[in-house]
């Protein structure tokens, strides 16, 4: 059950229009978007293995974990100029309150950092993604729209 409401968690996170920013010119906010869909790919790789798509590979788990913090820690620089564009999603709030925003981008590295190299079993996938799931659905539920 608990693996159920984790992948559940995982689907909401990682369903966007796929190419929702094809068409985005702005080029701050098209990268922002890049390095949401590579944290979201890397989610969608362990996901795979959880719902048993995919052969279990503790490597690559922990190897996507590793990544996903690199990504994370560059969101702050990602975000740091206020720029929109009419397909973007970001809120104002996350420039009027950027230090929030920011503490839940190291929110997302320290998860995912902490995780890096823990992964041993297909057990330890269920409470990755409710974990780092609920990391990135904190942020998006104040900061995006
Ligand atoms: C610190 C806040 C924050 C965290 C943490 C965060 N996101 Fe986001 N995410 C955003 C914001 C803001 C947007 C909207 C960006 C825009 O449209 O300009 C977004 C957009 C997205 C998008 C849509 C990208 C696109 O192409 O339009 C996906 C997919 C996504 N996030 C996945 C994730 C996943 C997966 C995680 C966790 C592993 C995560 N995000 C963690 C703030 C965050």
């Amino acid at each position: 059950m608990k693996k159920l409401i984790a992948i559940t968690t995982l689907t909401l996170v990682t369903t966007s229009a796929v190419f929702a920013h094809s068409g985005v010119k702005d080029e701050h906010v098209l990268a922002r978007m890049k390095g949401m869909s590579a944290l979201s790919e890397d989610m969608k790789i362990i996901g795979g293995m959880a719902k048993g798509e995919a052969a279990f590979d503790a490597e690559a788990v922990n190897d996507a974990l590793a990544r996903m913090s690199e990504e994370s820690a560059r969101i702050e620089g990602l975000f740091e100029t206020r720029a929109d564009d009419p397909k973007s999603e970001a809120r104002a709030l996350i420039w009027e309150d950027f230090s929030g925003f920011t503490e839940r981008a190291d929110d997302l590295t320290k998860v995912t950092a902490g995780l890096s190299g823990t992964i041993q079993s297909e057990d330890d996938l269920g409470p990755l993604l409710k974990q780092v799931g609920k990391s990135c659905s904190t942020c998006h539920s104040d900061y995006r729209e």
